[in-house]
């Protein structure tokens, strides 16, 4: 079967794009993660895809004068690991219109929200201060404008009363681990 290379870019933890290399391991699972780029050296992830022995990166956004180099330089790294898709995973960049443009509808992002609620940096922490009895967690395309983007799948949480901030993110990531890598195989399907 054909394997639609992917690349995940993280600037910590990465326990999404944990979630998607495991699901890689599936022999049915029409997708294989061919690269694993950080901005960040400290990046636990990069560890974790080092042990699998997957390709990483590391690229200092201090070290460009620009937004757009920096994003050339990803971009570049991308290219040569032969990468057709790209998750973001936790990557704490904005990206610039060019990189945007450039990887148009390669580009997927998860987000802890059901977008289009919640947009922005603490969406889990502006849904329990909205007092909202529900929230989740959405994978979508990546556009121009931060937390836009045609969505690929969402999947709802409920809010008990009792749920603080942290009790809500670990519900909505369980959730974040069993989409993201359920949305790249309907992407990799439409790929063919
Ligand atoms: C997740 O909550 C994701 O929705 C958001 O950043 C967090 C990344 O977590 N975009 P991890 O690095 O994948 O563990």
């Amino acid at each position: 079967m054909k394997k639609t290379k992917v690349a995940i870019l993280i600037s910590g933890r990465g326990s999404n794009m944990q979630a998607i290399v495991k699901a890689c391991k599936d022999s049915d699972f029409p997708a294989e993660v061919v690269l694993v780029l950080s901005n960040k050296s400290e990046a636990e992830g990069l560890k974790f895809a080092q042990e699998k022995n997957i390709k990483t990166a590391f690229v200092n956004h201090k070290e460009f004068f620009s937004r757009e180099d920096f994003d050339k330089k990803v971009s570049e790294e991308i290219e040569k690991s032969g990468a057709e898709i790209i998750c973001l995973a936790g990557f704490m960049r904005l990206l610039s219109p060019w990189f945007v443009q450039r990887w148009f509808d390669k580009l997927i992002n998860i987000h802890p929200s059901l977008l289009p609620e919640f947009k922005g940096a603490d969406a889990v922490g502006d849904a329990i201060k909205a007092g909202a009895k529900k929230s989740g967690c959405t994978v979508h395309f990546v556009r121009e404008e931060m937390d836009s983007g045609p969505i690929i799948l969402q999947a709802e949480v409920e809010i008990a009363e009792v749920d603080d901030k942290e009790i809500l993110a670990a519900k909505i990531l369980k959730e974040e681990h069993r989409i993201y890598s359920e949305a790249l195989k309907i992407i990799c399907g439409r790929l063919g």
